[in-house]
């Protein structure tokens, strides 16, 4: 089932002093229930621009995006803030943690957006989540007492604790030492496994990149398929369509 749909997708802003910046251009892509994909691509590609208007944060400039086969143009705001608050976890490059709020406060804020079960376990769930990121006995602790790896792990527990259809992660794992970020890895895996849900990572490291089954790079705004270069993929394997260019050079 298609989660994602992206046709000829462009991203433009306006600057003050300048012409409108093209950030992202002619993206096309798909992304089904079940997908791992992994983003690479140099600083300053797109790369958390795509992020976010893959989880909902902002439209589009041109092009078709459906979500779940819905053009996401024609969401209200509220519609927009109640489908992205069930269906996408999102993991921001900068963790976004609320200040002032422990660990727990922190993974249960997304709950209490949620009904019924979800709402009124959302201590023993978050707390649960918690556990899961090695963090349980941290609950009571405020982010500025956190280490940077740890208040990763608390802003992971709380993009999976309402068990998104879509897992989006800004360099998960960028805070993190190799078996920290390996655990991490495995943890996005298994729950975006038992929620049916697509994982996009966005990363730097060859190995994260490499679990994923959609290989994906950016280049000056503009998306291809790392490994398939400028041949021709076999006919219904392409699920960038025909008009994205190689990226070939692009940090893989
Ligand atoms: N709202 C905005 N206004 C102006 N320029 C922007 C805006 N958002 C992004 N940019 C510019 O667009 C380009 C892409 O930004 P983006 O944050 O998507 O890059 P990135 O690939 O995530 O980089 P990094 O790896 O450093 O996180 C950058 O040059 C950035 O300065
Ligand atoms: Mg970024």
């Amino acid at each position: 089932m298609t989660l994602l749909h992206l046709a000829g997708v462009t991203r433009t802003v306006a600057l003050i002093d300048a012409p409108p910046l093209t950030i992202l251009s002619g993206v096309d892509l798909d992304v089904m229930v079940g997908d791992r994909v992994s983003i690479v691509g140099r600083s300053g590609s797109g790369k958390s621009t795509l992020l976010n208007l893959l989880g909902l944060l902002d439209n589009p400039t041109t092009g078709t995006m459906l979500f779940d086969g819905r053009p996401v143009q024609s969401y209200s705001g509220g519609q927009r803030d109640r489908v992205r608050g069930r269906d996408v976890g999102f993991i921001f490059q900068q963790f976004n943690l609320l200040q002032g709020r422990t660990a727990l406060e922190n993974v249960m804020t997304p709950l209490l957006y949620a009904g019924g079960r979800q709402f009124w376990q959302r201590a023993r769930i978050a707390g649960d989540m918690l556990d899961r990121v090695g963090l349980g006995h941290r609950r009571s602790a405020m982010p500025d007492k956190l280490s940077g790896g740890e208040q990763q792990r608390v802003a992971i527990a709380r993009s999976l604790v309402r068990g998104p259809r879509l897992i989006l992660a800004d360099e998960p794992t960028g805070a993190l030492d190799l078996e920290t970020g390996a655990a991490v890895m495995d943890l996005l895996d298994q729950v975006a496994t038992e929620s049916g849900a697509a994982l996009v990572t966005i990363t730097h490291d060859p190995a994260i990149a490499a679990r994923a089954t959609l290989h994906l790079s950016l280049d000056h705004g503009v998306l291809s398929e790392v490994g398939t270069g400028p041949s021709t993929p076999a006919p219904g394997t392409d699920r960038l369509g025909a008009t994205a260019p190689s990226a070939w050079g692009a940090r893989a």
